[in-house]
């Protein structure tokens, strides 16, 4: 016998529901261009290893995309950004089932399934709330989310709750994978905490979310996306989040029948991705250890454990919290990623992983192909199509990268005229871009898929919600006012 159970009259606190969808609701992925032919077929690439030769080729160790002299410079985003980028992919996207060798049919990948909801919600900080997940909460003060460990009689106040064996008790584990994405972590916790001190929780939850998404429209894409099309999409995600019944942006339908975000795959698996090459190998921490390595072991900077309380990061090294204060900056956006990404460690890749499953780049390439992306050439036409300020075709001067003719020899098709999404991307923001912004296309993928949050999810946009005066002290919200509240 079925019983039929009466809906809750009161949403659960933290998964509160949003006109147009619902945070702590997971969907799945999808395709933005689904009618496009995949760049293996463009190629005429039938084989699973041809696929992998061209990967090996363009990201494997030693291939195109490996930075093996630490070649690129800076470019003139802070650092921090590096690991706020890596945070909100951590809030809103996460593939735990495509293969990575192999291939998913095409009618399955809207079947996969985003362990992430794609909504701007903080799940990764929230998790789904305090009732179902009480162990992330203070259960003497209710709302307040629990921070700093205690591990082996060591305790480090500014470390994200950990149990006994130091494993990380937040919403998301890849906010554990290293030291500055776990710190990034901490901070969010403390932001939250500090709003706590004048709100019940569902409000500090929402004054959170609400500064955060503030700072991933008018601060983050505006210094990661090319200012042609920011400048083009911003006007109409502004209009667009305020209009009642049909919107006409963004161009792409990636909602799914009960309006709930589907993650486009050109953006999870491609585009978004471009985050990868503004990592270092190296960065400060604070004032006594100026250097040190991404994935450092002797310094637990492998992440996964709690961080040694001597390595509590100072953001004033990584971001422009205070005047004179030098601070270190992103590597250029371009298409070549740190060794420190080409030869992964263990905890992230696994034990046994290959060399080549090592490498990020081979990695990023090889799931594009896996889940049938189409090639940079042919999604560039269908952005300009919807009428993006994108020039076609794109000259992205592929000869005069190092090697170029010794690097593809042999390949099945010609990689300068049949590019996959991700090298596309990475080279466009090279040239394009100018190694300091993405170019036209990354830019109109990341636009599209995060103006369908603002204008469909609940949003600090569709109401008339201002930063706090007491956290903002320039003229408007940053990254670096953020974190200097949430210290305190
Ligand atoms: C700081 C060092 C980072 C490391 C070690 C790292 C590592 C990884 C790894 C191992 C994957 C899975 C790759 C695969 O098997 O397909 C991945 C996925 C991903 N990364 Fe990173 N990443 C880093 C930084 C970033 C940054 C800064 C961004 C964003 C701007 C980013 C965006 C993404 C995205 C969007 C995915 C796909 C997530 C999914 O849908 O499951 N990553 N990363």
């Amino acid at each position: 016998m079925t019983t039929i159970q009466k809906p809750l009259k009161k949403p659960m606190h933290g998964t509160s529901k949003a006109k147009g969808c619902s945070h702590a609701r997971l969907g799945n992925f999808c395709k933005m261009f689904p009618k496009l032919k995949s760049w293996a077929e463009e190629c005429k690439i039938t084989e699973q290893c041809e696929a992998e030769a061209v990967a090996a080729a363009i990201g494997g160790v030693g291939g195109l995309m490996h930075d093996v002299r630490d070649e690129s410079g800076d470019s003139n985003i802070p650092a921090a950004y590096t690991f706020f980028a890596q945070f909100v992919d951590h809030d809103i996207t996460l593939d735990t089932t495509s293969p990575l060798h192999g291939k998913v049919p095409e009618a399955e990948i809207a079947k996969l399934p985003n362990l992430r909801s794609a909504s701007l919600d903080l799940d990764c900080v929230y998790g789904l709330g305090p009732e179902a997940m009480p162990f992330m909460f203070d259960s003497t003060q209710p709302g307040r989310l629990l921070v700093g460990s205690e591990v082996d009689g060591v305790s480090n106040p500014e470390d994200v709750p950990r149990n006994a064996d130091g494993r990380a008790l937040i919403g998301d584990p890849r906010n554990d994978e290293n030291l500055f994405i776990s710190q990034m972590q901490a901070a969010f916790l403390k932001f939250h905490n500090r709003r706590l001190v004048a709100a019940n929780f569902e409000k500090a939850q929402e004054e959170t979310r609400y500064h955060y998404q503030y700072i991933v429209l008018y601060d983050f894409l505006k210094r990661v996306c090319h200012p042609d099309i920011y400048s083009f999409a911003l006007p109409k995600i502004e209009q667009n989040a305020k209009k009642k019944g049909k919107k006409n942006y963004p161009f792409c339908d990636i909602l799914d029948g009960c309006h709930r975000i589907c993650m486009p795959v050109e953006f999870s698996v491609a585009a978004y991705r471009f985050g990868h090459s503004l990592v270092r190998s190296v960065y400060p921490a604070n004032a006594s250890y100026p250097l040190i390595e991404l994935f450092d072991e002797r310094f637990g900077t492998l992440g996964f454990g709690q961080v040694p309380p001597e390595l509590n990061v100072d953001w004033r090294y990584l971001l422009d919290i205070e005047d004179c204060h030098p601070f270190s900056k992103s590597k250029k956006v371009d298409e070549l990623l740190a060794d420190e990404l080409i030869r992964l460690p263990d905890p992230v890749v696994g034990r046994n992983a290959a060399t080549n499953d090592r490498a990020l780049a081979f990695r990023n390439i090889l799931r594009g192909h896996a889940l049938g992306l189409a090639s940079g050439q042919a999604v560039a036409k269908e952005l300009a199509a919807k009428g993006y300020p994108i020039k076609l075709p794109a000259d992205l001067k592929f000869s005069d990268i190092d090697n170029w003719a010794c690097l593809t020899k042999g390949l099945p098709c010609d990689i300068s005229k049949h590019t996959p999404l991700f090298l596309y991307v990475m080279r466009e923001a090279a040239v394009l871009g100018m190694g300091q912004t993405l170019g036209p296309v990354g830019s109109a993928i990341l636009m599209e898929t995060f103006g369908t949050m603002f204008v469909h999810c609940d949003t600090f946009l569709k109401k008339s919600w201002k930063p706090d005066p007491c956290v903002v002290r320039g003229k408007d919200l940053t990254l670096a006012d953020f974190m200097a509240y949430a210290k305190g």
